[in-house]
């Protein structure tokens, strides 16, 4: 199956992921994740996406096209794919949906997670994130066991650069400029379901469940 996940910053992509990847045994791609990656490595490509990362702006159209359809032609990519944070513009959309249909695959399901604004900002400003495998925790709802240490891999739990307030309030005015817009056009075009994702963690990974179970038994 190829999924992709749908939200504005901190809506809960990243914390659902996991699950859905395990589900489905599929790779995980999440474009943030990958940039974060290429700065750590200090590549010129994570140079170039720090510039607008921090800002709270998009990374250019044809940089991100490339890396995702790169990545989608490896071979453990073939049999399906979780994408996360892509696409972002309707030009993403198009790229990502003609990349599929020449090479005779489909998105098979949308997957919306719709979460009231004023949630959003508590969950980024309170957020911690692994630098090695990139697991999201947050500081009052679901810390890690150890302050500090990942549970799942034992990394480093810091916080992102840009949540810092000003980023966050300015990944989220990106957001309703260049990517609210994606959401219809998907919406025309793929299966898209639409969660509550101001639930609880579970209660998301539940409606997630049953979201995919729908498609897969779905003719
Ligand atoms: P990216 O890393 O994709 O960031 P984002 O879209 O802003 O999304 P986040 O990762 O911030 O949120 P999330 O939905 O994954 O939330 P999470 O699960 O962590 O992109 C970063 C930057 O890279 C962009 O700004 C851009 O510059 C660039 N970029 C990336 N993709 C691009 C593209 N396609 N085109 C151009 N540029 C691109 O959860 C957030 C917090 O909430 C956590 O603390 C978590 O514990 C908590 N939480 C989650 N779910 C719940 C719940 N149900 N209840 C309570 N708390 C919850
Ligand atoms: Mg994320
Ligand atoms: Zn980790």
């Amino acid at each position: 199956m190829n999924v992709l996940l749908f939200g504005p910053p901190g809506a809960g992509k990243g914390t659902q992921a996991e699950a859905i990847v395990a589900r489905l045994d599929v790779p995980h791609v999440a474009t943030g994740d990958i940039f974060r990656r290429h700065l750590k490595e200090q590549t010129e490509l994570g140079r170039l996406a720090k510039g607008y990362m921090d800002k709270g702006e998009l990374v250019p159209d044809q940089v991100v096209c490339a890396l995702v359809t790169d990545r989608l032609a490896q071979p453990d990519a073939s049999k399906g794919v979780l994408l996360d944070g892509f696409p972002r513009t309707v030009s993403q959309g198009e790229i990502l949906l003609d990349w599929f249909s020449k090479h005779g695959r489909a998105v098979d399901l949308v997957l919306s997670l719709e979460v009231a604004p004023e949630l959003l900002v508590a969950r980024l400003s309170g957020r911690r994130t692994c630098r090695s495998c990139g697991r999201s925790y947050h500081v009052e709802t679901s810390p890690p066991r150890v302050e500090g240490v990942c549970d799942s891999c034992g990394g480093e739990v810091v916080q992102r650069d840009d949540d810092r307030e000003e980023t966050v309030r300015s990944r989220l005015e990106t957001y309703l400029r260049e990517t609210a817009a994606v959401l219809p056009f998907l919406s025309e075009r793929c299966p898209v379901v639409r969660l509550d994702g101001s639930q609880s963690i579970a209660s998301v990974g539940a409606q997630v469940a049953a979201a995919i179970e729908q498609a897969q038994s779905a003719p």
